[in-house]
């Protein structure tokens, strides 16, 4: 009884109690900021994504080997700014874990190629989305002179409240046209060919009618 009450005065238990809680917060500020830089990384990424389709090209690309070795990460593009923000996309991200999960069997490559246009089409509306924030990290819009005469004028008047990737689309990973000129019979056919499967096969596998065969 007299415990109850004396519990209520600031005391110092309430200072303790406060103490303790501000420090949790802390503590769970850095967790969540530790647990961004973590699960930002290359090789985080790259424990389910292909290397073939996403981490090959982009170790050959301009954004991997730039002369001043400015080099961006797998979570530079995709991964928001601000604490808040980048959780809510790596939560976000755990839609990825689902569907590698429960999800097409993504491991087999002749499935992650035809799946492939999917994922680039809903990456590339996630930079439109945000107006290709992430980008604007490195690159002032305003300010790129780039090769052409013509480069500096397009981006400080065309370019004007568009995304970079609205313009900008393979930048780092295997080509995938734009959705509005992307045909699927063209893209099966293509994936036949390069693992020298029947013409149909592709269809197929997509409906979930036959296994893709194991290829290296
Ligand atoms: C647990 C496995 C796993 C991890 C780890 C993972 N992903 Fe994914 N991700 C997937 C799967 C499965 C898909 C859906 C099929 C596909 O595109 O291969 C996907 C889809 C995507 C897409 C396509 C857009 C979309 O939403 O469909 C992007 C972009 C992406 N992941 C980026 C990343 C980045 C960047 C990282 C590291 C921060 C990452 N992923 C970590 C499994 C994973
Ligand atoms: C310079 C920025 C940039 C970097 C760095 C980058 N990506 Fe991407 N990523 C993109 C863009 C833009 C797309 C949209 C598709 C396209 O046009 O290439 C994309 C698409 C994707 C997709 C969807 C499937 C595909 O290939 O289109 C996945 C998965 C993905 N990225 C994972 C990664 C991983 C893993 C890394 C690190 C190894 C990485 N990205 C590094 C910009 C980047
Ligand atoms: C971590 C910093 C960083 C981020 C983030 C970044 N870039 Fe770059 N980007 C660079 C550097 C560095 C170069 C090479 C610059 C050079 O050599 O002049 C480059 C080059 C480019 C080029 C010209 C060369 C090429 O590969 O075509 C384009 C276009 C470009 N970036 C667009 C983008 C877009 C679009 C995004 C967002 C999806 C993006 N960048 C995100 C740093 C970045
Ligand atoms: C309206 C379309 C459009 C938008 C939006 C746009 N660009 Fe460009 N960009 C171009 C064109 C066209 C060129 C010149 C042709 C080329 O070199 O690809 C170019 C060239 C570049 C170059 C120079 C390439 C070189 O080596 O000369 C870089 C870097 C670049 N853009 C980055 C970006 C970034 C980053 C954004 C977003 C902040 C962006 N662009 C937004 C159309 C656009």
């Amino acid at each position: 009884m007299s415990n109850s009450s004396s519990a209520l005065k600031i005391g110092p238990r309430i200072v303790i109690a406060l103490v303790v809680a501000g420090l949790s917060g802390v503590i769970f500020m850095l967790t969540l900021i530790e647990f961004d830089h973590l699960t930002s990384t290359e090789e985080f990424c790259t424990t389910c994504h292909s290397m073939e389709l996403a981490a090959v090209p982009y170790r050959e690309s301009s954004h991997y080997n730039p002369a001043s070795g400015v080099r961006a990460s797998c979570g530079d593009c995709h991964v928001s700014e601000g604490v808040l923000t980048a959780t809510f996309d790596h939560v976000m991200g755990t839609k990825d874990l689902l569907r590698q999960i429960f999800g097409p069997k993504y491991d087999n490559p002749v499935v992650n190629l035809l799946h492939l246009p999917d994922a680039a089409f809903a990456a590339r509306e996630w930079f439109n989305d945000r107006n290709s924030a992430t980008c604007m990290r490195c690159h002032v819009k305003e300010a790129i002179i780039g090769k052409r005469t013509d480069t500096l004028k397009v981006h400080q008047e065309d370019a004007k409240g568009k995304g970079c990737v609205e313009c900008h689309i393979n930048l780092v990973h295997r080509k995938v046209p734009g959705e509005k000129t992307f045909k699927r019979d063209g893209w099966n056919r293509m994936v036949e060919e390069e693992f020298n499967l029947e013409t149909g096969m592709a269809e197929k596998i997509l409906r979930g009618d036959v296994e893709a065969p194991a290829v290296e």
